[in-house]
């Protein structure tokens, strides 16, 4: 119906609204796409703007993934919520309101997850937060997160969930190309706190 296509551009021109870019000239006068590690995303925003500023594009980036996942819900349509996320996660990675410069699809598909599956997105949040104790990687918690959601999805039944997060796992490690190299050389940016921070 003519309700897919509206809510697809919808979902991608919320996904294309730069938080961290909007929080960072706004607040504080700074793009943080010229800092730190040139991402617009949460970590860099916590990396170059400090924790307040952290947390805000945080709530904004995921509410995104989070709103777009609703749309079916708005628009009374039997859209798969993941489906119609996804032009959202491709336009906070390819925003539009930002010269195409944006993030690494990470807080707007946790955002959506919390939508489809409480207890997905939960488990998520939980692998992250424990790949982060150990490395102290936020991109390694990032891509071992998607990972691991990608293989429980396969039991979970759902093909366009099995779809969708396949896709989306390929495009985290796309997105993360930089940060791999910077594993491999031993040079990724860490977060000071975390095993891999202290050993
Ligand atoms: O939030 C994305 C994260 O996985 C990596 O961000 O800035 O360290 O490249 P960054």
């Amino acid at each position: 119906s003519w309700k897919i296509p509206v809510m697809l551009v919808i979902g991608y021109l919320l996904g294309s609204i730069p938080s961290g870019v909007l929080i960072g000239k706004i607040f504080y006068g700074k793009d943080v796409r010229d800092y730190g590690s040139g991402n617009m995303g949460t970590t860099n925003t916590f990396r170059v703007l400090g924790k307040k500023a952290g947390i805000i594009v945080l709530l904004m980036d995921s509410l995104k993934g989070t709103l777009a996942a609703l749309l079916p819900y708005f628009f009374h349509s039997s859209a798969n919520p993941m489906l119609i996320a996804l032009s959202a996660i491709i336009g906070h990675v390819f925003p539009i309101f930002a010269g195409f410069k944006g993030g690494k699809a990470v807080a707007t598909s946790a955002g959506a997850l919390l939508v489809y599956n409480w207890k997905f997105f939960l488990l998520a949040w939980a692998i992250f937060l424990i790949t982060i104790l150990l490395t102290s990687m936020v991109s390694m918690a990032s891509m071992v997160g998607f990972t691991i959601i990608t293989i429980v999805s396969f039991f979970f039944g759902d093909p366009v969930l099995i779809g969708v997060a396949v896709v989306l796992t390929i495009f985290v490690f796309i997105r993360h190309w930089k940060n791999i190299e910077r594993i491999k050389n031993g040079t990724e940016n860490m977060v000071p706190f975390g095993l891999g921070y202290w050993l």
